[in-house]
C-alpha cells in the first residue's frame, strides 16, 4: 500500500508537534511538507519550532515553509499561555542548521497540489489563514486535494471562548473562506479532541519510548497543568483521522463561521439536517484504539 501524503499547515504548538510527529512516525503516512502559520505563538516562533523538529526527527529532505504573521483582517491572537512563550513548553531542541524555504507558505501549498493532482492530502491545525490565501491564489486547489482535515471548530462548545475554539477564533474570516470554498472540509472538533486526553496512563505508556518520549512526547502531552485529567493532544487527531477514519464515527453537515456575533464570533454553526453538506464532521471517536495507534506509530520513530 503506498503511504497518504500529507501537507501540514500548523502552527506548533506542543500538539502540532505531536501531530507532526505521528505524520512521521506512521509508515501509511508521508509528511512531504510543513507550513507555519502565526496562532498558538508568532510566526517566528511556529517556523522556529518546525524548523527544530525537522532536523530534530531527520527530515531535512522535505521542505518547511513560514506563512501568513497575522489573520485576515483582525489583529493575532495567541494561546501563549498555553503552549509557553515559544510554542514547545519547555522542550529545548537544538538550533536548526537549515533556514525556512525561499517558497512562501502559500505559494508551496498551491504548487504542490498543482504538481501532484489528487495525491495530497492538506491537513490544517492552526489558523485558517494559509489555506485561505491558498484558495485566493488558486481557487482550483479545491479539486486538486485527495481530502482536506482540520482541527478547528465545535458542535458543541468552545475552548477559547464559550462559542468558538480557538484556531477558528483566531481567523474567522479565513475559515468562513475555508468552508464556503466548495470542497468537502473535514472538521475535528473540540468535541472530538476533548476525549484525546494524554491521562495518566497514557503518559504512562508515553514514557516507554525512551528518549523520543522524554526529549519530546512527555513533556509536549503535559506542559499545560491547567486540567488535571490531562492534556488534549488535539491536532494529533486531525491526522488520525487521515490515516484512520476506522476510528472515528462521523456525519455529513454543513458548516458556516460566524464572524460578526458579539459573543459568538468564531463559532462554527454546525448543520447536521442540511440539505447540501459541505463538511464531513466525526462526532465520535475510539480513544482506545486512537492511543494505541498514536503510540504505536511514535515507537516506530528512529532518532
Ligand atoms: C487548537 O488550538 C491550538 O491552541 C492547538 O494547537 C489546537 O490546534 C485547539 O483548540
Ligand atoms: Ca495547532
Amino acid at each position: 500500500m503506498t503511504a497518504k501524503k500529507i501537507l501540514l499547515d500548523c502552527d506548533p504548538g506542543l500538539d502540532d508537534a505531536l501531530a507532526i510527529l505521528l505524520a512521521h512516525g506512521d509508515h501509511a503516512l508521508e509528511l512531504i511538507a510543513i507550513t507555519t502559520v502565526g496562532g498558538n505563538v508568532d510566526l517566528a516562533n511556529t517556523t522556529r519550532n518546525a524548523l527544530q523538529l525537522r532536523e530534530y526527527l531527520g527530515l531535512e529532505h522535505i521542505p518547511v515553509a513560514a506563512g501568513a504573521a497575522a489573520p485576515l483582517v483582525r489583529p493575532a491572537i495567541s494561546a501563549a499561555e498555553v503552549h509557553g512563550d515559544e510554542g514547545l513548553g519547555n522542550v529545548v531542541l537544538p538550533a536548526a542548521r537549515l533556514e525556512a524555504s525561499v517558497t512562501p507558505a502559500v505559494d508551496l501549498i498551491v504548487e504542490t497540489l498543482r504538481a501532484s493532482p489528487g495525491e495530497i492530502h492538506l491537513v490544517a491545525t492552526g489558523p485558517l489563514t494559509n489555506i485561505a490565501l491558498a484558495l485566493h491564489q488558486d481557487p482550483a486547489i479545491i479539486d486538486l486535494v485527495a481530502s482536506f482535515t482540520i482541527m478547528g471548530g465545535s458542535f458543541t462548545r468552545g475552548n477559547a471562548t464559550p462559542a468558538a475554539e480557538f484556531n477558528i477564533l483566531a481567523d474567522p474570516e479565513a475559515a468562513a473562506v475555508v468552508f464556503a470554498a466548495g470542497w468537502q472540509t473535514v472538521m475535528v472538533g473540540l468535541d472530538l479532541t476533548n476525549q484525546a486526553i494524554a491521562t495518566h496512563e497514557i503518559v504512562e505508556r508515553m514514557a516507554l519510548l525512551g528518549r523520543l518520549g522524554n526529549d519530546l512526547v512527555v513533556p509536549l502531552s503535559t506542559f499545560w497543568k491547567d486540567d488535571p485529567t490531562g492534556q488534549a493532544v488535539h491536532d494529533v487527531v486531525a491526522v488520525a483521522f487521515v490515516a484512520r477514519p476506522d476510528l472515528f464515527q462521523s456525519r455529513l453537515a454543513h458548516v458556516e463561521v460566524e464572524t460578526t456575533g458579539t459573543f459568538t464570533s468564531g463559532m462554527t454553526v454546525v448543520d447536521f439536517d442540511a440539505a447540501v453538506p459541505n463538511a464531513i464532521v466525526p462526532v465520535a471517536l475510539d480513544v482506545e484504539g486512537f492511543w494505541d495507534y498514536v503510540l504505536e506509530s511514535y515507537a516506530r520513530i528512529r532518532l
